[in-house]
């Protein structure tokens, strides 16, 4: 009888005991479309480098990337307006942000998927 009381609640502990943080995704507030981005995103291994919710890694964080300053190779800063950002996917070494040694690979994104990606890498605060 103790001994089922006690793996009761052992039981119960285990099952309600917060998870250790770690990877459960902090819920964000997306559209529609910018959920539709991230779904993309997530698919053709863009997280592998830049994140799963855009937190970067071996790639830069896209979050509070857009309209922020990059600074590229050579030295020259650019603003990460829509262009910037959208040739920086569809032609990934036309504009190389400094301090990266590893190379962005070609993708397959088609035009439409590009826009939102896009729409999703706006939406990260
Ligand atoms: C193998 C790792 C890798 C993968 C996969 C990858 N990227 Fe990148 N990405 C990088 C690196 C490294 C840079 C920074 C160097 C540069 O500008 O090329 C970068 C730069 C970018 C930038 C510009 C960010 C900035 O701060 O200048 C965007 C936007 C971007 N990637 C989008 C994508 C998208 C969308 C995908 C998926 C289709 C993708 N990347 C897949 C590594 C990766």
């Amino acid at each position: 009888m103790t001994i089922r009381l006690i793996s009761l609640i052992f039981a119960l502990v285990v099952l309600f005991a917060p998870g250790c943080g770690g990877d459960s995704e902090p819920e964000l507030d997306l559209s529609p479309i910018a959920a539709e981005g991230r779904e993309i995103a997530n698919n053709n291994g863009c997280s592998a480098c830049h994140g799963k919710n855009g937190q970067g890694s071996v790639g830069p964080a896209w979050t509070g990337l857009a309209g922020s300053d990059v600074e590229l190779e050579d030295g020259t800063i650019v603003v990460a307006d829509d262009d910037f950002l959208r040739r920086s996917i569809t032609d990934p070494s036309a504009e190389i942000a400094d301090g990266y040694t590893i190379v962005m690979p070609e993708n397959p994104l088609t035009d439409d998927e590009v826009e939102l990606v896009l729409a999703y890498i706006k939406e990260l605060p």
